[in-house]
């Protein structure tokens, strides 16, 4: 293992969004409160706490005010939530300062079919749509993180060309983003294709400003999010405690990697996350729902 490479993994806990959002069944404000209280002690720096997105379009998230008003961050951890246009970061700003998060995502895609049935307009139609969003957060002093979904596979147009997925990636960071998340949705993304797309994005967009939002649908996101880190100095990474998660508008995807599982693989590799993958899953553990991550499911783990 190079050195100077330790201690240096961001996870950004998503499992109150993305592990959320897909569910059937509406979870009650409080297992979501208690869910996002614990995950705070588990040594995450980041959570993503809901989306002010149409609670016609994801049920799931329409007490995303209520989340933020019920619970405010701890000292070290800072909050985010998605907002996909202006009447979304309106309803941001009608609450109260001190239960605002600090930072803001949000999301488009590289490939049109793709944002048509998840946010009804083309990707062109979405800078028009994000950038006031982009342009009021900053003024207003919030972080703003860029989405781009479907960096690597589509469900509907099949194999994204690196090219096009780094097209989207400049115009965001073009609008004043600070951060790409680069999201493999459908959990489809081969090492190869991990070559490829970092190969070309890292070659224009600085690795400190890329994050890793991968699926774990074929089995490959934790290969994956080894490669981003070992070969490309990725160091941000999305993960959902328990490998909750999907995208309702993706048809086919599966869970994110699983925080305890990716936490496990790079502790154990001498690299540090600074999260606790035990205190993850006791975390998860109150949403009494099934599991899908590989350490959830070993009665007693093999450690020193
Ligand atoms: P639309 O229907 O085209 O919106 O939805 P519209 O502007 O035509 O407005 C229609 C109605 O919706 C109006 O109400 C608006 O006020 C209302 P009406 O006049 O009919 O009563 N409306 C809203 N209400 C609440 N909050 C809002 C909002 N906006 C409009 N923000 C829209 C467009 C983008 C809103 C919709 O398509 C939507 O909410 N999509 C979100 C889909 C979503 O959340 N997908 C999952 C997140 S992305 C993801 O999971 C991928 C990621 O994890 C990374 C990865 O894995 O790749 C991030
Ligand atoms: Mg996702």
């Amino acid at each position: 293992m190079t050195e100077g490479k330790k201690g240096n993994i961001k996870i950004v806990e998503v499992s109150p969004r993305d592990g959320l959002q897909n569910e059937k069944e509406i979870i009650s404000l409080e297992k979501k409160k208690k869910l996002i209280e614990c995950l705070m002690d588990t040594g995450v720096q980041e959570i993503e706490i809901g989306s002010f997105v149409s609670p016609k379009w994801v049920p799931q998230m329409q007490d995303t005010e209520q989340l933020f008003l019920s619970v405010l961050p701890k000292d070290g951890v800072k909050f985010s939530a998605l907002v996909p246009n202006m009447k979304g970061f309106e309803r941001l700003m009608n609450l109260p300062e001190k239960n605002r998060p600090k930072k803001i995502a949000v999301f488009t895609a590289a490939s049109d079919t793709f944002n048509l049935k998840n946010i009804n307009c083309t990707t062109e139609q979405s800078f028009e749509m994000i950038k006031p969003v982009v342009e009021s957060a900053k003024k207003e002093g919030f972080e703003v993180r860029g989405y781009v979904s479907v960096a690597f596979w589509c469900p509907y147009e099949k194999k994204i060309s690196p090219e096009k997925t780094l097209y989207v990636c400049e115009r965001l960071l073009e609008m004043g983003v600070d951060e790409i998340s680069v999201g493999d949705t459908v959990g489809r993304a081969s090492p190869l294709d991990v070559y490829q797309l970092l190969s070309v994005i890292t070659k224009k967009i600085p690795h400190n400003l890329i994050a890793l939002h991968f699926h774990n649908t074929y089995g490959m996101a934790l290969l994956n999010s080894f490669i981003s880190f070992h070969d490309f100095g990725i160091t941000t990474f999305d993960s959902s405690a328990g490998g909750l998660g999907g995208c309702p508008f993706a048809p086919g995807a599966s869970g994110n990697v699983a925080t305890e599982d990716l936490v496990f693989m790079f502790e154990n590799s001498g690299i540090e996350t600074g999260v606790n993958w035990k205190k993850v899953i006791e975390a998860v553990s109150v949403l009494e729902i099934p599991l899908r991550s590989t350490l959830s499911k070993i009665k007693n783990p093999l450690e020193e």
